[in-house]
């Protein structure tokens, strides 16, 4: 039995006047029977992790480095993440792809620094809207998992997250039907490529979008085990709603 998860991305938001919200979401679901995560930007990581105390709500990096230390101004290690409390790093989203150039090598190497240390990733993938329209969305994400996921992945340290990327922050999101071909797509090739044990035991999360008003819609599909979320996860009252529908 998969354990649902309900993870928040903070993206570049929030200073320490944001961590009022983690109260609120401490006080609410700090004890829910999905499991919650919350990746805010580096700086409020340990800030974050403390004011969490005890409950039950985890915290995780939006990227890390794939070494462990050295000469690399600005970035941020897999053990560095974890020494400041996080359990879980995101890893490949489709801004670091974007703005960043990161490959699915890059990610795959990131991940394979991330295990190390003792993370879990969040590996995301997903479509451009050229893509889709060009029908070639199964193609993309098939390369995506193949090049990103290392083969050290367990169903316990991999979670797979399908943001197309013309629903990131766009207030559109595919059909039903859509976010349920994908999902079966990738429960598929995860099977293919690691077998049915760790194939069918790795959480994919849909991202793109998600609001508490659509949430239910999206949990009720098809190997969709959760979700991703961007701007909703700001506030408590609607990452709370969102936790509530899964
Ligand atoms: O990683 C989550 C994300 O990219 C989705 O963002 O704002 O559309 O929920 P948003």
């Amino acid at each position: 039995m998969r354990v649902k998860l309900a993870a928040g991305n903070w993206k570049m938001n929030g200073t320490r006047a944001a961590l009022a919200e983690v109260d609120t979401l401490v006080a609410e679901h700090g004890a829910a029977s999905v499991e919650v995560l919350l990746c805010p930007p580096a700086t409020l990581l340990g800030a974050m992790a403390e004011r969490i105390g005890e409950a039950q709500i985890a915290v995780g990096g939006q990227t890390c480095h794939p070494e462990a230390s050295g000469a690399h101004t600005g970035d941020i290690s897999a053990e560095m993440l974890a020494d400041a409390g996080a359990t879980y790093v995101i890893l490949g989203h489709s801004e670091r792809r974007a703005d960043h150039g990161e490959s699915n090598d890059m990610v795959r190497a990131q991940a394979r620094a991330a295990l190390a240390a003792g993370l879990k990733c969040v590996i995301c993938v997903g479509e451009t809207e050229a893509e889709r329209d060009a029908a070639n969305t199964l193609d993309i994400i098939s390369g995506q998992l193949a090049g990103s996921i290392p083969d050290l992945s367990t169903g316990e340290s991999l979670v797979v997250a399908y943001e197309p990327v013309w629903a990131i922050g766009t207030g559109r999101t595919p059909t039903l039907d859509q976010i349920g071909e994908v999902h079966d797509y990738i429960r598929a090739e995860l099977e293919r490529r690691f077998g049915t044990g760790v194939g069918r035991s790795v959480r994919l999360l849909y991202g793109g979008s998600v609001k508490p008003s659509n949430a239910a819609d999206i949990f009720a599909v098809s190997n969709v085990d959760g979700a991703l979320v961007g701007g909703a996860s700001l506030k408590a009252a609607d990452f709370g709603g969102i936790i509530d529908a899964l």
